[in-house]
């Protein structure tokens, strides 16, 4: 049986529910959306420690603030990551589970390894005025066990690429490979090109924190202003050194894939560029900048999920597959009711988060 056979059989045969090209949309929005939240976790949890153990008032408030916001950007990150998950189970589904049982060990201690992340991050950010020392390998152990579970979630993403090395793995040592022990596959340049953007966006969001608690009456001018220019400082830097990751990972990819050629790529590089242009000005006034940084680094971050899931084309295109021929089995009930739901969650949630918006900048006026 060849891989193209292979592969076919392993699709659901009830085929998909809907469009597959409407799941691949909004699993490209959620994990974008995802990877901005993880980034603002893990950027926010490395510099909280670092200013805890750095000292100082100025580094404190930030620290304590970091730490704060870090625990609702992990409840976030994680919720947000349950959409793409879905969405590429259903339409990526022989790949998915593929790369799953294989590594199934590890994609079970993924649930324990973001529990223990959760849990250490928690410990850190209520504790960690006891003994700043002590307290604060809290915050090293939460940041060590999200970065764990990235390593893993990217493992199974880059082992579903690659069906032609399946078999090789399942049958390691002339035996079966099934007690799912072992990751195979990790690179460590697309990981990077994935979490050294947490340094981007934790700097666009400091520089956010300073323009958004600027109008209120207790505002200290001189801590708002260090948050913001070291935040946009950081994220220059931090913008720098994701160009360089980007090519360094570029190159890794298997030439026959003629991925330098996508232009997907070359919009997602050049958004990520424009992002770098933005924030060498922004600078000399994070306030002003802040709004717009943000939404340009989050329209870098689609275009670079866009380029990601054209590469996942790319790979599997070797093989003659394409989510586009998946058999279709329409489902208007179930879409419906998703559609529904999901418009009705934005709706419910909007009125909470304005009113929290102004509430915290002290500009909620009785009418
Ligand atoms: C908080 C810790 C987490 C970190 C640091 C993290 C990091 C990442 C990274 C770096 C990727 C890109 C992988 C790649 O393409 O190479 C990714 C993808 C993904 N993550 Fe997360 N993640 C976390 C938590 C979660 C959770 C809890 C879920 C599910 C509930 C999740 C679901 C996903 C999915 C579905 C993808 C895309 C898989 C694919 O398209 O092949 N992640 N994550």
């Amino acid at each position: 049986m060849d891989i193209n056979s292979a592969l076919q059989a392993l699709r659901d045969p009830l085929g998909v529910p809907f469009f597959p090209w409407v799941f691949q949309l909004l699993m490209v929005l959620t994990f974008a959306l995802h990877i901005l939240f993880v980034n603002l976790v893990v950027g926010g949890l490395a510099l909280a420690v670092y200013e805890h153990f750095k000292g100082g008032d100025f580094n404190l408030r930030l620290s304590k603030a970091l730490a704060q916001v870090s625990t609702v950007n992990l409840s976030v990150a994680i919720v947000l990551g349950v959409a793409p998950l879905l969405f590429v189970q259903v339409i990526y589904d022989p790949f998915w589970y593929a790369s799953n049982s294989l590594s199934a060990w590890w994609a079970m201690a993924f649930l324990l390894v973001i529990a223990l992340g959760f849990l250490a991050t928690y410990v850190f950010y209520l504790k960690r005025k006891k003994s700043p020392q002590g307290y604060g390998l809290f915050g090293v152990s939460g940041l060590v066990f999200v970065l764990c579970a990235g390593i893993i979630i990217s493992a199974l993403s880059v082992q579903a690429l690659v069906p032609q090395k399946w078999l090789e793995w399942y049958s390691a040592n002339g035996g079966l490979a099934t007690t799912g022990t072992s990751l195979y596959h990790f690179e460590i340049g697309r990981f990077s090109h994935f979490i050294v953007p947490a340094f981007i966006n934790i700097g666009i969001f400091m520089m956010l924190y300073a323009w958004y608690f600027r109008p209120r009456a207790d505002a200290d001018a001189a801590y708002l202003d260090w948050v913001g220019r070291s935040g946009a400082k950081m994220a220059k830097i931090a913008a720098m050194i994701q160009v360089v990751v980007g090519f360094w990972w570029l190159l890794t990819v298997p030439a026959d894939l003629h991925f330098m050629r996508n232009p997907f790529l070359w919009i997602g590089a050049s958004l990520g560029l424009l992002l770098l242009v933005g924030l060498m000005k922004a600078e000399s006034a994070p306030d002003r900048y802040a709004i717009p940084m943000a939404l340009l680094s989050f329209v870098a971050i689609l275009g670079m999920g866009t380029a990601r899931e054209a590469l996942r084309m790319a790979y599997l295109g070797v093989f003659d597959y394409s989510i586009y021929t998946y058999p279709l089995n329409i489902d208007w009930g179930s879409t419906a009711l998703f559609l529904v739901t999901f418009v009705m969650g934005l709706v419910v949630i909007a009125y909470p988060m304005t009113v929290a918006f102004k509430l915290g900048r002290g500009t909620l006026t009785e009418s």
